[in-house]
């Protein structure tokens, strides 16, 4: 039978990048003594205030169908938070979407296609070459360099750009390094894409667990206004990544010509859902705060119990759910090394290569395991690392 190109450009950038995540699950399941720090699932539980107002907005009868745009609960909870940032947002600016994935995926497909070129750091996020790809469009990269704490900088955006680059996709605080870009750096990355009138699609799912620095964000520059796009959700900030609710904001005309795209794939949202989410956008909820307690914390405690791990340098991150691992002095790829970890030590972390060229000497550590478990992994990471470098009759 014939498929479209499209199955032919994901068939590896689906589940194949969660590999090794799958054959942890595997191995745990089948009675293995496995430390998973893959997947940047929070392990905190959402608010029970949010369940139960799902749950209220469920018996109150809010199953029916939605509209494209997002129920008004949400809408409008949305447009007050977006509005005090910038004071021009109305509800016409707002999409909303399942999840900051659908949303890439739908504003992407608005923005692209074939022959286009879209820009983004390396190390990026492991579905963004599938949401590039998806359109037709290439992927170009913009090297992240770790002597700059994998901040993008303006030369090097500027020297990627080609002339069929029409989206710089952003993603600040960023997944798997943790950076936060600076409101100085925004502006200089910002004055190239207003230079070569590149729209600029900002990822910000994390902008709610920053540990040091402040949040910054092209949204917040008007000058930026008619040429960027937000997308995030509450699946990071409330801990609450299986109700998949999230959005886009951008400019009117943009939002107008996607209504279509978006109707055309989703038919609305749940409006429990949406019910929920307008709650957790209003009110004083204290998750984010803890997670960024306890995150940091974890973060600090990891590079504490590898700093004689031989061969491996841990790089803190300034948010997020991570840590990266260099692990280039053991000898090994990333991607050696976290297949090594699993099989020999029974610790699951992400293979750098999910995550770019870049990344191929990285291994990405999920902190969303209690201060017992990291310690364990530290002792049985550097086990390895001890093994790993050794002299080789040592090793035999
Ligand atoms: C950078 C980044 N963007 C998007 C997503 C997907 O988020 P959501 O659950 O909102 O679809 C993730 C999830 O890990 C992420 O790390």
């Amino acid at each position: 039978m014939r498929y479209s190109s499209i199955t032919d450009r994901l068939a590896d950038l689906g589940s194949g990048k969660w590999a090794l995540h799958i054959r942890a699950r595997q191995m745990k399941a089948s009675g293995a003594d496995i430390i998973e720090l893959t997947i940047g699932e929070p392990d905190l539980p959402p608010d029970p205030a949010l369940l139960a107002e799902a749950q209220r907005a469920m018996n109150a009868g809010r199953y029916r169908y939605s509209n494209g745009r997002g129920e008004p609960s949400v809408v409008n909870a949305l447009t007050a938070r977006y509005a005090k940032r910038r004071a021009d947002v109305t509800a016409e600016n707002v999409l909303c979407f399942p999840g900051t994935q659908t949303a890439l995926f739908a504003v992407m497909l608005g923005l692209v296609e074939a022959g286009d070129g879209v820009l983004v750091g390396d190390p990026l996020y492991a579905t963004y070459d599938g949401v590039i790809q998806s359109t037709g469009a290439h992927r170009v990269t913009v090297p992240l360099r770790p002597e700059h704490g994998f901040h993008m900088q303006a030369a090097d955006l500027e020297s990627a750009i080609t002339p069929e680059c029409r989206v710089l996709l952003l993603n600040t605080p960023h997944n798997p390094t943790g950076a936060v870009l600076t409101a100085d750096e925004i502006s200089a990355l910002g004055a190239i894409c207003r230079k070569h009138d590149l729209w600029i699609v900002c990822d910000e799912v994390y902008e709610e667990l920053i540990f040091s620095g402040r949040f910054a964000s092209p949204f917040d520059d008007a000058d930026l206004a008619e040429r960027t796009i937000v997308v995030s959700s509450i699946s990071k900030s409330h801990a609450a990544p299986g109700f998949r609710s999230g959005w886009a904001i951008g400019p009117a005309e943009f939002t107008a010509r996607l209504l279509p795209v978006s109707e055309t794939m989703l038919f609305g949202v749940q409006p429990f859902i949406a019910d929920m989410t307008a709650y957790a956008l209003t009110h004083e909820i204290g998750t984010s705060a803890e997670m960024r307690r306890t995150y940091k914390g974890r973060a600090e405690r990891i590079a504490q119990g590898l700093a004689d791990a031989p061969g491996i340098v841990a790089l803190p991150p300034e948010a997020g759910m991570f840590i990266l691992l260099d692990v280039a002095g053991t000898g090994l790829t990333g991607e050696a090394f976290a297949w090594a970890l699993l099989e020999e030590e029974g610790v699951a972390v992400m293979p750098g290569s999910s995550f770019g060229e870049e990344a191929a000497f990285y291994v990405r550590v999920s902190l969303t395991v209690p201060g017992e478990a990291i310690d364990e992994a530290c002792r049985r990471i550097s086990k390895l690392a001890t093994r790993l470098t050794a002299p080789r009759e040592r090793r035999a």
